[in-house]
């Protein structure tokens, strides 16, 4: 890795970068994360690898979620729990009715830097900094609250191995055992039309479990049935926090960085020449980049070549992010120049981030049908092209929110301002994430070829 090492990004450009007032403080900080245990293990990292080589060549699918931003305000076991559930639940009805095993990434444990399209904010005649997430500064609309403070990177840190804990005791200590599946299903979600559909299949998958233990197959002698994994991810946005946690695997020699199992390059912050792609390109966790409509085919290629140069599947996931029309023109290009090239790519689909809207009461959403759309397209596409759509990377969440429009309970601009607690883009709640699952599985026991 020529020329490589934890700080060398900060030699190069850099966007959507927090300016500290006290330059001391964030020494300080960065030198105390620096000596803080890792949140997760290399090994670990390594395994995931391996799971999206496995989805990047078709034997597998990825299945990557959760808020847009965390913050400090909703940190409690219960959002952790439901997230938890919701995500155990699409991983089932897409195991179950799609017929392929499902690798789980939550964008948890870490999620909290938010590139923005604008540098300010303004309501009414005052015009202050924007918010960029609680692991920068505060989204109260104050001029002390939105000054970058790099104490808040410790607690984003605390925060992250609190979650971290609870969910590899939730993966491994009885919730996630398949004999609950009927369990996940939430109070809200019981009612409608998804949750009878959850209820069917769950009521199959108990039956099969009956088989199974007929013939000798238990929790007992199986961990499979009693245990799962939920790997880590986040956008590696906030340079500091990454180097500071970044560090070399004993066994291999190799860097790491250990504030989660995956880290993504976001659209905003892509450049080639730029400090984010600098920073990922050394790391050797698996590594996600945004393309959103301006990417073009030459600029992808350039990306690959820099961050996956031995052509490792597994490495790179490519996460489309066009809106629902633009893809059906931008992604083809992409997928004939990876492919006339020989590259190891797994391709999976946003299609929350090219498909925001504000509606005339001022809300940020997003139209459940041009979500659906998208994934369809993506599909399609891939279908015609003779590629592999090997995943889908959502903004959701296990409670019950009114942030995006649409679904099976037809949330109206109107209900938007009933639980619109998203503390950046608006997220999908458990009942459209399920509803969409249940559209993925079936596209992709189609294409499959098990109907
Ligand atoms: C995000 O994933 O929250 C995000 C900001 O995405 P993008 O970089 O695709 O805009
Ligand atoms: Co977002």
């Amino acid at each position: 890795m020529s020329d490589w090492n934890k700080s060398s990004w900060r030699l190069k450009p850099i966007v959507q970068n927090p300016t500290y007032p006290d330059p001391e403080a964030l020494n300080k900080v960065e030198d105390t994360l620096s000596k803080y245990p890792p949140l997760v293990f290399a090994g670990e990292a390594r395994d995931l690898k391996k799971k999206l080589a496995d989805a990047t060549e078709g034997k597998a699918f990825l299945l990557q979620g959760g808020d847009c931003a965390e913050s400090f305000a909703e940190f409690n076991a219960d959002n952790i729990r439901d997230f938890f559930k919701v995500m155990l639940q699409m991983s089932v009805i897409l195991t179950f009715a799609g017929g392929c095993p499902v690798v789980k990434v939550g964008r948890i444990a870490g999620q909290f830097a938010k590139p923005r399209s604008s540098d300010t904010e303004t309501q009414g005649d005052v015009t202050l900094p924007s918010y960029r997430g609680d692991i920068i500064n505060s989204i109260e609309f104050t001029e002390e609250a939105r000054v970058p403070d790099p104490y808040r990177m410790l607690r984003a840190y605390n925060q992250s191995a609190a979650t971290q804990n609870l969910l590899r005791a939730f993966a491994r200590g009885g919730y996630a055992d398949l004999h609950e599946v009927h369990k996940w299903n939430m109070g809200f979600v019981r009612e409608g039309a998804v949750g009878e559909r959850y209820r069917d299949l769950a009521d199959r998958i108990t039956q099969a479990l009956q088989f199974m233990e007929a013939c000798g197959i238990t929790s007992q002698n199986s961990p499979q049935i009693r245990e799962t994994v939920l790997y880590s991810s986040h956008e590696a946005l906030l340079l500091n926090y990454e180097e500071a946690l970044t560090r070399r695997d004993s066994l291999t020699g190799k860097w790491y960085d250990c504030s989660a199992h995956m880290l993504w390059i976001g659209d905003r912050t892509r450049q080639i020449d730029g400090a984010h792609v600098e920073f990922l390109r050394g790391i050797d966790n698996p590594i996600g980049v945004k393309a959103g409509p301006s990417i073009t085919p030459d600029e992808l290629l350039k990306l690959i070549d820099i961050l996956n140069p031995t052509n490792e599947p597994g490495r790179l996931n490519v996460i489309v992010r066009m809106g629902a029309d633009k893809v059906k023109e931008g992604l083809p290009p992409l997928l004939r120049a990876v492919k006339r090239e020989g590259k190891k790519v797994l391709w999976s689909c946003d299609p929350m981030h090219g498909n925001t809207i504000k509606t005339s009461n001022n809300y940020k959403t997003r139209v459940f049908d041009n979500v659906l759309e998208e994934v369809k397209n993506f599909f399609a596409i891939h279908k015609a092209e003779g590629t592999y759509a090997g995943g889908i990377h959502l903004e959701m969440t296990g409670k019950e929110v009114t942030e995006c429009i649409g679904g099976s309970e037809r949330l109206t601009e109107e209900d938007l301002s009933d639980r619109y607690h998203t503390h950046c883009d608006p997220r999908l709640n458990a009942n459209q994430a399920l509803e969409l699952a249940f559209l993925i599985a079936d596209t992709l026991k189609e294409a499959r070829g098990n109907v």
